[in-house]
């Protein structure tokens, strides 16, 4: 199974970033073949801070490769070091729909939230359907939030194939329902563009901080409350035990859940999920030049695959003469 997914480095990566796409592409390293990548282009469509550009993506291969993704049974690279995904991106472009392109709630939600309504932000699907298509991924892990360009992606490869000839992989979308949505510190989605988010490496007191700043309700200790109605909870469930949530749930329903208490439990399940991860994301930024190394590989290993859709494109459309 060919498996394939990206992720933005325009912020600090958080949990629901690792339950809604990193721990699921880790997984499946050994079973699949495996292409993950950093979005810089897709970035660009909201930093236009040169340095907080490059220096984030470095970090988040720096994060997925301290969480534990091993270059060496992936394809890991940087979505702009493989130039034709331009070219499949304006070839696609000319196939896809206004219509289908006007209907994306991801763009207005953005404009919504204060992004520029560039020309580049509302292509945005068509230039993540491009990066799946290119290396004909057959499953793309994802939040649910991404389903919508998901079908974008299915429904300009149904289009060019039939317009063209078989050419493109229709991809499946994987979204984890268990883990779809994972809620934010304030109980909206967590976002990197909400600031409602909790890092996976931060660390500290900035991030009991963090903890402790979870929305919950003004219910008194020992009255009973709704689970799933409760931030917390939703997000202690991603952490603890079975055993654990089955006690915690009974606190909730039959009163005795102490929010500062539970709150500091999530605290010390956070520290030990992701110490060591945060020790070796340290040793891999303290040396640049073989992070860009483990890159540079990667870029060479998806080039080749890119190059073979994209001559095929070329030909089928008549770009070759
Ligand atoms: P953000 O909204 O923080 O900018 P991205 O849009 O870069 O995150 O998403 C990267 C990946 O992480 C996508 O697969 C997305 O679906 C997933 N993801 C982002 N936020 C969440 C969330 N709160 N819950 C589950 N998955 C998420
Ligand atoms: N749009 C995705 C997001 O914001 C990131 C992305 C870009 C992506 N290209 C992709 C995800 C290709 C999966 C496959 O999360």
């Amino acid at each position: 199974m060919r498996i394939l997914s990206g992720i933005q480095p325009s912020g600090q990566l958080h949990i629901g970033n690792y339950f809604g796409m990193m721990q699921t592409m880790i997984a499946q390293m050994e079973s699949s073949e495996l292409y993950v990548f950093l979005v810089d282009l897709h970035a660009l469509t909201s930093v236009r801070e040169r340095d907080r550009l490059a220096r984030g993506t470095l970090e988040a291969a720096a994060d997925f490769l301290a969480l534990g993704l091993d270059p060496d049974k992936c394809i890991f690279w940087v979505q702009s070091d493989v130039p034709e995904v331009c070219e499949l991106t304006w070839v696609l472009s000319t196939i896809a729909p206004m219509g289908l392109i006007e209907r994306c709630h991801s763009y207005k939600d953005k404009i919504a939230k204060g992004l520029s309504a560039s020309h580049g932000l509302f292509s945005y699907p068509v230039l993540m359907a491009a990066d799946i298509l290119l290396y004909q991924a057959e499953r793309v892990p994802v939040g649910k939030d991404q389903k919508q360009h998901l079908e974008v992606a299915r429904d300009l490869a149904i289009k060019f194939n039939n317009e063209y000839g078989e050419t493109f992989t229709v991809p499946e979308p994987a979204i984890d329902e268990n883990t779809a949505i994972v809620p934010g510190i304030d109980g909206q989605k967590m976002s990197k563009s909400y600031g409602n988010t909790i890092p996976i490496f931060l660390e500290g007191k900035e991030l009991k901080k963090r903890v402790m700043a979870i929305e919950t309700d003004a219910t008194p200790v020992e009255a009973p409350k709704d689970p799933e109605r409760c931030n917390l909870y939703k997000i202690l469930k991603l952490f603890a035990s079975a055993e654990r949530m089955a006690e915690i749930h009974r606190l909730y329903v039959e009163g005795g859940a102490a929010y500062g208490y539970l709150k500091l439990e999530l605290l010390d399940l956070l520290n030990d999920k992701f110490g060591e991860a945060r020790r070796r994301k340290s040793e891999l930024l303290a040396d640049p030049a073989s992070l860009r190394a483990i890159l540079g590989r990667g870029r060479d290993k998806a080039r080749a695959k890119a190059t073979v859709t994209l001559d095929l494109v070329r030909d089928r459309v008549g770009l070759k003469y």
